[in-house]
């Protein structure tokens, strides 16, 4: 593949992206230099613990971390466009045509006293000027494409008297309503119990594969992106510790996780590093297969430090990538 091509199929380049809330009690580094590119159609998950920076980050991109202050620097070029420096006027016309977000409550995220027709159309007549009835059975055609059973009647229903994952399949429906070329998934099944978490990624993967639309799907659990992205950024505190393909990631873990190491590294930051393939990139001081990591760990189990994360890694169902669909 020639580089001209390579180029083509970029998408989105994220480099250096800090987001900082200024609070009274000073300020919140809540994205602390991350950095990351996306190709067209591709998938990347992006893991981490509560807290670590993953919905702001989301939001930063998607300049939807609203506030005077926020401060956001760096770059996300999409399509050639930094969205960091666009106006937000121009950000309002892209937002749902070019990119869109499902978040992790669907409750929220839909409007309680609209019925769940309007919103499904809301963007198509609004960006797209589509006139009344053709919106109402493109609507109808979105949420057969979701699974929805009966989707004229449930067109005229209120969110609440959705399920969870009814309601999320509706959001679904709405951020692919126009076609982005890519779709943030911000702990999309979080709310939802485990039989319909499967059927909401699943549902999310086939879309995103069949549309050719990129992915960026937000979790804490690494288990949710085995086998469903192609790369993996690992967050903590605001800064990316590993980065790998997805497959390279579980079969070939560096980084242990543990708070005793964390605790170190706050003293001094580790640069994000490879050491035998240039695509899988960690940052940490002792990692994963190094005697330094080895000893870490032992330590750590010793002092009963939380080791919930490596635990789960070992885990038979979590390694390889090509398992979960
Ligand atoms: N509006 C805000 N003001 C101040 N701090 C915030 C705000 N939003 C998020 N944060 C802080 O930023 C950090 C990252 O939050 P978040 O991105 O929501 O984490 P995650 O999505 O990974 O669970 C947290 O420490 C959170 O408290
Ligand atoms: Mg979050």
């Amino acid at each position: 593949m020639s580089d001209a091509v390579e180029t083509d199929r970029r998408l989105l380049t994220v480099t250096d992206l800090r987001t900082t809330f200024s609070i009274a009690a000073g300020d919140v580094q809540a994205v602390r230099g991350v950095s990351f590119a996306l190709d067209r159609g591709r998938t990347l998950g992006i893991v981490g613990e509560s807290g670590c920076g993953k919905t702001v980050l989301a939001r930063s991109i998607m300049r939807l971390n609203l506030g005077s202050n926020v401060t956001t620097t760096g770059m996300a070029e999409f399509a050639g466009r930094d969205l960091l420096s666009l106006p937000m006027a121009d950000m309002h016309e892209m937002w749902g045509m070019e990119l869109a977000m499902v978040f992790q409550d669907p409750m929220t995220s839909l409007n309680p006293l609209v019925r769940v027709g309007r919103q499904v159309t809301e963007h198509l007549r609004h960006h797209l000027g589509v006139g009344r009835a053709e919106a109402a059975r493109t609507a109808v055609d979105l949420l057969k494409e979701v699974r929805i059973p009966e989707p004229e009647a449930r067109l005229k229903a209120y969110p609440h008297e959705l399920s969870g994952g009814m309601r999320q399949r509706i959001c679904i429906a709405i951020a692919l309503a126009c076609e982005p070329s890519l779709l943030f998934a911000d702990e999309p099944t979080t709310a939802l119990d485990v039989t319909v978490q499967h059927q909401i990624l699943n549902l999310l993967g086939r879309e995103q594969r069949e549309r050719d639309m990129a992915m960026v799907l937000v979790t804490h659990d690494l288990g949710v992106v085995a086998g469903r992205t192609d790369d993996t950024l690992v967050m903590y505190a605001g800064m990316v510790v590993e980065q790998a393909p997805t497959g390279s990631l579980f079969d070939d873990m560096r980084h242990p996780y543990s708070e005793a190491l964390l605790r170190r590294c706050r003293e001094e930051v580790p640069p994000l590093s490879a050491v035998d393939d240039p695509d899988h990139r960690f940052a940490c001081w002792t990692p994963v297969g190094s005697p330094e990591g080895s000893e870490a760990f032992a330590r750590n189990v010793a002092e009963g430090l939380p080791q919930a994360v490596a635990v789960d890694l070992t885990a038979p169902s979590l390694t390889g990538s090509g398992g979960a669909s």
